[in-house]
C-alpha cells in the first residue's frame, strides 16, 4: 500500500467513510483513526498497530450529540466537559450499547474525548460518526508528534496521513475515570495538569492496582524507545556510563555528553512536554548507545513527562 501525506480533509473523510484507517493530527499526539461503528475498520487499527485486543481505544467526538451517542454522562462530569473540552482530557464513562465491544475491549466503560486540533475538528464535521483512535505508533513505542513520525513507522500500512503540523501539547491526554464510590481517579497523567482538574472537582485519586483495567497505557513498560533509557541524576549517570555514547535529555541545562537535548532553557514544562517525544525518537535513531534523562519537577505537565520517561526506562 502506498501512503501519502497531505492536508486534504475531504480525502481523509472519503477514505474513513470507505472503512479505511487514516492517521489524524490532534493537539496531543497523532492518532490512528477509524469509524467507531465500523468493526472491520476498528479491527484494522489493531492489526496496523500490532495492538493487543485487550487495550481499549479512545473515541473522539465532535459535539455533545456524539458524546451522548457513545456514553452516559454523569452530572459530575459536566463541569469538566464545560471547562476542558475541546482539549487533552479523556473521560472514562459508562458506555452506550451502540459502541462495539472491540472499541472498549469488552469493558462497560468507554474512553471519550473531544479533540481541539482544527483540522481534526473539520474532519469530524465532514463525517457523521465519532472516530476511534489510539496513538499512531506501533504498540509500546513512543507516540508520534509529527506526520513524518507516523510515516517513518506506519508508512506502507495505511493509505493516508492527514498532516496537521507538529502537535502543540506533545504528550497524550490526561485520562480520568470514576471508581465505584464515584470519586475521580487518574488513569494516566497527560496534557491537562492534575492541579487544574483538582481546582475544579476536588481531590483526584491515584488509580489503585485493583481499579486498573487491563490497559497497556498503564503498563510499566510502554512509550519505550529501542535504546536503553535511564532516569535520574544526570552527572551520576554520566559517570556510570563513562566511555559510552550517551544522549542526555535535560530540562533546562546543557550537559557535557556525546549528545545533549535541552527541552526548555526557560524552564517551561509545557514546552518541555511538546518536545519530549521528538527528542526521544531522535536520540533513539542517533548513534547514541544509552539515553539518560533527568527527573522533571513533579508538577503540572512535569508529571506526564516523568510518567512517560519512567515507562520508557522500564525497557521491554
Ligand atoms: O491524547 C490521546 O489520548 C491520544 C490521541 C490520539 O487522542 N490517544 C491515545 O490513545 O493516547 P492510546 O490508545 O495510545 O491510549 C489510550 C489508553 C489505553 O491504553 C487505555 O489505557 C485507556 O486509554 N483506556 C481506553 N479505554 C479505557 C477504559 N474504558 N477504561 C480505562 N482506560 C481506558
Ligand atoms: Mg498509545
Amino acid at each position: 500500500m502506498t501512503t501519502s501525506i497531505g492536508t486534504d480533509v475531504a480525502q481523509a473523510a472519503h477514505l474513513l467513510k470507505q472503512g479505511a484507517v487514516v492517521a489524524i493530527p490532534t493537539e496531543t499526539v497523532y492518532g490512528l483513526a477509524a469509524d467507531t461503528f465500523n468493526e472491520e475498520a476498528v479491527l484494522t487499527i489493531f492489526s496496523v498497530k500490532q495492538r493487543p485486543a485487550f487495550d481499549p481505544l479512545i473515541v473522539h467526538v465532535r459535539d455533545r450529540e456524539q458524546l451522548d451517542r457513545v456514553a452516559q454522562v454523569p452530572a459530575e462530569a459536566e463541569a469538566l466537559i464545560a471547562r476542558f473540552w475541546p482539549g487533552p482530557l479523556t473521560l472514562v464513562l459508562p458506555k452506550r450499547p451502540a459502541v462495539p465491544d472491540l472499541v472498549t475491549s469488552g469493558l462497560d466503560t468507554v474512553a471519550v474525548r473531544m479533540p481541539a486540533h482544527p483540522m481534526t475538528r473539520a474532519l469530524l464535521n465532514a463525517l457523521d460518526t465519532p472516530l476511534a483512535a489510539p496513538s499512531a505508533n506501533p504498540f509500546g513505542y513512543v507516540s508520534p508528534t509529527t506526520a513524518q513520525h507516523v510515516m517513518d513507522q506506519l508508512g506502507g500500512r495505511i493509505p493516508y496521513i492527514l498532516d496537521g503540523g507538529a502537535c502543540t501539547v506533545g504528550v497524550e491526554s490526561t485520562i480520568l475515570g470514576r471508581d465505584a464510590k464515584g470519586r475521580w481517579v487518574l488513569y494516566r497523567p497527560g496534557g491537562i495538569a492534575v492541579e487544574s482538574l483538582e481546582a475544579l472537582v476536588g481531590e483526584v485519586h491515584a488509580a489503585s492496582q485493583a481499579a486498573k483495567p487491563q490497559a497497556p497505557g498503564m503498563l510499566e513498560s510502554h512509550y519505550a524507545p529501542r535504546k536503553p533509557v535511564h532516569v535520574g541524576d544526570v552527572p551520576a549517570l554520566l559517570r556510570r556510563f563513562a566511555g559510552r555514547a550517551v544522549g542526555v535529555i535535560s530540562f533546562r541545562h546543557e550537559h557535557h555528553a556525546h549528545r545533549c537535548e535541552v527541552l526548555s532553557p526557560e524552564g517551561d514544562l509545557a514546552a518541555a512536554a511538546r518536545h519530549l517525544f521528538a527528542v526521544l525518537r531522535e536520540l533513539d535513531t542517533s548513534d547514541c548507545q544509552v539515553i539518560v534523562a533527568e527527573r522533571f519537577p513533579e508538577e503540572g505537565l512535569g508529571r506526564a513527562i516523568n510518567d512517560r520517561l519512567r515507562r520508557a526506562a522500564a525497557g521491554r
